[in-house]
Parts: structure tokens; C-alpha cells; sequence
């Protein structure tokens, strides 16, 4: 697709065939990148796939659950070999999340939680590394949020799942740094997503102060898709050169007020 911020580059998006991934899938083709959508939504990723191509983009579909060593493992491969032994960028964007009060959360919610937005991060990053490594780094962006140091209540444990992304980000950042690859966050206020529009409705159904007026308080207006899209690229990118293992806050100004 010509010059581009990303072009000649081979991205994997996971969680990238709907929601902010799927702008992050949409963009990263616009911008040069050859993307591997990767997501449990068969019809949704290939659609997603299909219609970079149609706009003269090179991005194909693998299916895979993120929280499953052996399908990260066998989706890497797959896309390892398609991408010719050569992956640049890793957006981990796949996630979810558990809105209950407390005391009614499970171990099982506890282990699907931690499964999905925590442990898919260690296989996929631990299962891309090595391409990276071969070809002298790459670039890294992991989907956190700005649950990761807000707490909310009803969300005690998705907020524990982001906390965990920040300190896996910066971790990740100091170990490889000095091969080459970079490892940042982007953090999220609510977005226009199915996961933020769910994310709303649960917290006002528990009475969590996320009214329109709320929201317009807390971060002025909704997040779109697409500027969460726009953050990750910079980080992706060859302008965040130099910016290694930050959490980059895409919310308006909420953090910042007090
Ligand atoms: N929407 C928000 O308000 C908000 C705010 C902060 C952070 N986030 C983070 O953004 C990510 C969610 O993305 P979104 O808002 O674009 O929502 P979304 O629900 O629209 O998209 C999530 C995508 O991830 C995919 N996915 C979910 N579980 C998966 C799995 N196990 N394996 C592979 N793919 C899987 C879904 O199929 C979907 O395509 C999460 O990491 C979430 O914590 C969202």
C-alpha cells in the first residue's frame, strides 16, 4: 500500500477484528503494515481481513484464543511462515473484562480474567520474540488501561488484569531494550467499543457514577476506536523511537484531574 509511517512492516493485532483493534487492524494496513488479525471471531476478522485487501492492504486472518498456549503457539507459527520469518510489531490488544461486586466474583472469573488479559500477553509476546530477535527487534504495544491505576468499584479484578499489563510492559521494556525492542502501553479511558459500551451499562446497573454526565466530567466525551488506534501507531512506529517501556493515557485528561 505504498509509503507509510509502517511501511514494510509485518504486524500481528490480536483482538483485531473488532472494537479499537480492529481500527488499530484498519490502520496499521493504511499506514503500510502488512497485518495478521488475530481474534476468536472467525466472520468478524476475516471480514475485517477482506476489506483491507479490497482497499489495497495486505492483511490475512488467523483464528485463535489468546489465553491458549497451544493455539498462540500454533497461530505464531502460521503467521510466523506467512509473514516470511519476520514479525516487526506485536499490538496485544485482546481483552476483556468482569463487572460484579466483589464478593461475588469466582475463581473462575479470576482465572478467565488473568487467562485473557494477563497470561495471552506472556504467550503471545513470548511466542513472538524470537522472530523479533532474529531480525535485530521490534516493537511492542500492550493494551492496558486507565483501570490499571483507577480503581473502580465492581472491577476489582480487571483492574488487577491491567495492573498486571503495566508491569508486564515495563518489564518486558528493560529486559530487551538493548536488543532491540521497545515495549510500551497505551491505557485507555472508556471507549466506543462493545467492551466500553458493556463496561457503562454494567457500572450503571451496580449504581457506579458513570452517568452521560459522568463521563463528560471524567474524560469529556467518549473515546472513538480510532484515537486509541492513532496511539498505538505512534508507539509502533519509527517516531516513538526512543520512548521504551511508558504507559501512554489516551483518556482526555482524566488521570490528570484530581
Ligand atoms: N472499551 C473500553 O472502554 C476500554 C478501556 C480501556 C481498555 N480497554 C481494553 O481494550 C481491549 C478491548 O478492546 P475493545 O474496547 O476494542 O473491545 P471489543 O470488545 O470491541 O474488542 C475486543 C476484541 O478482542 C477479541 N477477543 C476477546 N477475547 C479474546 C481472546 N480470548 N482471544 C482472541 N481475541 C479475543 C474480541 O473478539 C474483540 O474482537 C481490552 O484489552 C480492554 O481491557 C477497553
Amino acid at each position: 500500500m505504498g509509503a507509510g509511517r509502517l511501511s514494510g512492516r509485518n504486524a500481528i493485532v490480536s483482538g483485531g477484528a473488532d472494537g479499537a483493534g480492529g481500527a488499530a487492524s484498519d490502520l496499521f494496513a493504511r499506514e503500510g503494515a502488512a497485518v495478521a488479525i488475530v481474534d476468536i471471531q472467525r466472520e468478524a476478522g476475516e471480514a475485517r481481513a477482506e476489506a483491507i485487501r479490497a482497499r489495497g492492504g495486505e492483511a490475512f486472518f488467523v483464528e485463535a484464543d489468546v489465553s491458549s498456549a497451544d493455539r498462540v503457539q500454533a497461530a505464531v507459527v502460521e503467521i510466523d511462515r506467512r509473514f516470511g520469518g519476520r514479525i516487526d510489531i506485536l499490538f496485544n490488544h485482546a481483552g476483556t473484562l468482569v463487572v460484579k461486586p466483589f464478593l461475588e466474583t469466582t475463581e473462575r472469573d479470576w482465572d478467565w480474567l488473568m487467562a485473557v488479559n494477563v497470561k495471552s500477553m506472556f504467550l503471545m509476546t513470548k511466542a513472538v520474540l524470537p522472530s523479533m530477535l532474529r531480525h535485530g527487534g521490534g516493537a511492542i504495544v500492550n493494551t492496558s488501561s486507565i483501570s490499571a491505576v483507577a480503581g473502580t468499584p465492581m472491577e476489582v479484578l480487571y483492574c488487577t488484569t491491567k495492573g498486571a499489563c503495566h508491569m508486564f510492559t515495563r518489564a518486558i521494556a528493560t529486559e530487551f531494550r538493548d536488543q532491540g525492542v521497545r515495549c510500551n502501553a497505551v491505557c485507555p479511558g472508556f471507549i466506543r467499543t462493545n467492551h466500553g459500551l458493556r463496561e457503562l451499562q454494567q457500572l450503571r446497573g451496580y449504581g457506579v457514577d458513570v452517568t452521560e454526565d459522568d463521563l463528560r466530567r471524567l474524560q469529556g466525551r467518549i473515546c472513538e476506536p480510532e484515537e486509541v488506534a492513532n496511539a498505538a501507531l505512534f508507539l509502533a512506529g519509527p517516531e516513538a523511537s526512543f520512548v521504551n517501556g511508558e504507559t501512554l493515557f489516551v483518556d482526555n485528561g482524566m488521570l490528570v484531574r484530581t
